[in-house]
């Protein structure tokens, strides 16, 4: 059977830029026509890297290109708007990390955006949709292995390593909205139910943060079927790494022990922890599993663009996640 090859741009070679390129540039349905960064050099080692047919420093020029079917969005959030905007203009199909933007006015202009243009298939980046063992844990208490309510406790704290690019990133989108859009919509996702409300309180434990920003947030949330969460966010030089998962209910609780954080047979992928009462079982669960499964996401868009299917999550799905991390945010920056 003939497979149709996508021409594929990428706009911003940084870390999930280089995540996205590890797991598609090898896919036989894809051409990676252009990497483009403002920074030549890393342009220039992702077009070696990656095979890639051309490297660009404007990326005006891979979005206008007739070569190009598919733009991948991996800059700052708050180049987003501008990207995708040039992008539908073209006719481009996209593939946009997460957050959208990083405020609600720009936010709501994204969302109408992609609204507007059906003919243009629009994939926000929330991974997590596409990784077997978020959709393995949604499954299991979607099948009530842990009863109802729940409670959700989930944590992506970052010991910074490389504090200045933290830093850029606090000064273009809070934390509590960069990383809580995931968490979010992971609270909707396993629960099938609504954010009702949610609370945000934050602060700035590192004195090169301006004013009026935060490296330091925790968000709570109650959703419409009782069930509630908190979500923290902290990156700083001081703060260890964290990446708790965990979701409790009156008939037992899932943990999720990521690969690299397995005491042993990191081989076998992540590890569910699940536990059941009254009858005190303990099972351990491998999911082989890759943490970032770009290729898994282009699949959907792929799917989206020759089926015109909608994509998960949907965009309205996005915009719910997006909605409640922002208002969060709000919140935190009221009291910083
Ligand atoms: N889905 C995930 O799990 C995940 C994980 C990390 C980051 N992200 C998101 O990805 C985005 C990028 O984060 P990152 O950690 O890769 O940042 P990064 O700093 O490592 O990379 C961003 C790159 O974009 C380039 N860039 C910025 N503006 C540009 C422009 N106008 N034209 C061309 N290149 C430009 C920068 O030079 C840099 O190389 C953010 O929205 C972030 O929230 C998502």
């Amino acid at each position: 059977m003939h497979t149709k090859k996508y021409g594929v741009a990428l706009i911003g070679c940084g870390s999930i830029g280089a995540a996205h390129m590890d797991d598609i540039y090898t896919k036989n349905n894809v051409t990676i026509q252009c990497v483009c960064d403002l920074k030549e050099d890393l342009a220039q080692e992702f077009k070696d890297k990656y095979n890639a047919i051309s490297y660009e420093t404007d990326w005006k020029k891979a979005v206008a290109s007739k070569e190009t079917d598919i733009v991948i969005i991996a800059t700052y959030p708050s180049s987003h708007l501008e990207i995708l905007t040039e992008c539908i203009r073209h006719g481009k199909h996209v593939v946009c990390e997460k957050p959208i933007t990083p405020d609600k006015e720009s936010g709501e202009k994204f969302v109408n955006l992609v609204k507007e243009h059906p003919e243009c298939k629009v994939l926000v980046g929330h991974i997590l949709r596409h990784n077997k063992t978020y959709q393995k844990v949604a499954q299991m208490i979607q099948d009530d292995a842990i009863g109802k309510p729940i409670v959700m406790r989930m944590a992506q704290n970052h010991h910074t390593m490389n504090w200045e690019k933290y830093l850029n990133l606090i000064c273009d989108t809070s934390p509590i909205v960069d990383c809580g859009v995931h968490y979010i919509d992971v609270m909707r996702w396993f629960t099938g139910a609504e954010v009702k409300d949610v609370y945000g309180i934050g602060l700035k434990t590192e004195a090169d943060v301006p004013e009026g920003k935060y490296n330091y947030g925790l968000m709570t949330a109650r959703m419409s079927d009782g069930s509630i969460a908190y979500y923290e966010a902290g990156w700083s030089n001081t703060m260890s790494s964290d990446n708790l998962k965990e979701f409790v209910g009156p008939k037992g609780r899932i943990k999720i022990v990521y690969q690299n954080l397995r005491h042993e047979n990191q081989e076998e992928g992540d590890l569910i922890e699940y536990y059941t009462y009254p009858d005190k079982h303990y099972e351990s669960i491998n999911v082989l599993c890759k943490r970032k499964p770009m290729g898994d996401q282009l699949d959907v868009l792929i799917e989206m663009i020759e089926n015109n299917t909608s994509g998960s999550p949907t965009i309205d799905e996005v915009w719910e996640s997006f909605r409640w991390a922002i208002k969060a945010d709000e919140l935190i920056k009221q009291n910083l």
